[in-house]
């Protein structure tokens, strides 16, 4: 895993912070220059989460040390390209339409994105992608439920790109708790795997920016090395500690949300400005109408914000509309049915 590093990071040593070089508890800590008075956060947090890898390691059936968070699931895949691609050298593979933060990444860090086009069902023939695969491609992006298209890539395909590439495979699963399909982290179990999962979606927790990584350790101790020491504050590990010991209330609200899925779909179908409603593995539908824009507006216009796609790739005259509460739902469903072009 280390030869596919970037060579100048391959020697570097990790930033030894002052709370790295002491586990467990003591009575006084004058090793941070932290203000001693009784303010709720005046201590730096544990840089390597340790108590909030053990709880959720223990919830997903994970070994602790395949846990790795970022400030978000952004800042983990932007640490991959920075950690794993030389720029104006190295280059990733994405699939379109997909979720745009990986061409960012790429961009910011000069890297080349080669990109797949999905067909017109938002499908790949496996064959077709590995035919494309380079000995340059660092990263190989895979999004499953994928964002915006709402469909989930067959595991087979998944496993076949993992032992295809030389790289890493990202899988970037933000919407896999709604999906039929389930997880790939105990069904794939190559090195190279990395899955990439969120606070911000299923987890009702978009607002503390908690990004999940599963993957090899070797991986994560290459990151460490790379990320900013206190890169996940103690105010979103609290509140993640006591979101997880209440984690059946999650359950039961992506159970609501797949129950008003399926509601909100069977409703969307009925209206007559609506063209096709694609399926959904998530927790949004990608919905083509005939005019996309002018709807848009018109939703915007009577206080329904919803996301405007009709400009992506093989998205053309599509809105993506997330499910909300039931009465949010409704409140849609009225604005669409009364709309006139
Ligand atoms: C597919 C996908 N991955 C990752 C993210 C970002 O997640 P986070 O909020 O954890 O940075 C999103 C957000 O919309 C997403 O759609």
């Amino acid at each position: 895993m280390k030869s596919l590093v970037r060579k100048h990071l391959q020697s570097l040593s990790p930033y030894r912070s002052a709370r790295d070089e002491f586990e467990g508890e003591a009575d006084v800590y004058l090793d941070a220059n932290e203000n001693p008075h009784e303010f709720e956060f005046n201590r730096y947090p544990d840089p390597y989460q340790r108590e909030l890898k053990k709880k959720l390691g223990s919830i997903k059936g994970i070994e602790p040390s395949r846990l790795f968070f970022g400030n978000g699931s952004d800042e983990i895949i932007d640490l991959l390209v920075r950690t794993f691609c030389e720029p104006g050298q190295d280059a990733i593979l994405t699939i379109v339409p997909g979720f745009s933060m990986y061409d960012v990444s790429a961009q910011v860090n000069q890297i080349q994105n080669d990109e797949f086009q999905l067909n017109e069902q938002f499908e790949f023939e496996v064959e077709d992608l590995l035919t494309t695969l380079k000995a340059n491609h660092k990263i190989v992006f895979l999004c499953s439920p994928n964002n915006p298209t709402g469909n989930s890539i067959p595991m087979e395909s998944i496993q076949k790109i993992c032992d295809a590439a030389k790289g890493l495979v990202v899988v970037d699963e933000a919407y896999v708790d709604f999906s039929e399909a389930g997880s790939c982290i105990h069904k794939i179990q190559n090195k190279n795997l990395v899955v990439l999962q969120t606070f911000s979606k299923s987890y009702g927790s978009a607002g503390i920016r908690l990004g999940v990584g599963i993957m090899d350790p070797e991986i994560i101790a290459i990151l460490n090395v790379v990320k900013l020491p206190y890169n996940v504050s103690e105010i979103t590990q609290q509140h993640a500690l006591a979101l997880l010991d209440k984690y059946s209330k999650v359950q039961e609200s992506i159970e609501l949300i797949k129950q008003e899925r399926e509601r909100l779909r069977l409703a969307l179908e009925q209206i007559s400005v609506v063209d096709t409603v694609h399926p959904s593995d998530a927790n949004f539908f990608l919905v083509k109408f005939v005019k996309a824009r002018l709807v848009y507006e018109y939703l915007m216009s009577h206080g329904v914000v919803v996301r405007d796609r009709s400009k992506v790739v093989l998205c053309q005259c599509c809105l993506r509309i997330t499910v909300g509460l039931p009465a949010e739902n409704d409140r849609l469903i009225a604005l669409l049915k009364e709309y006139t072009p």
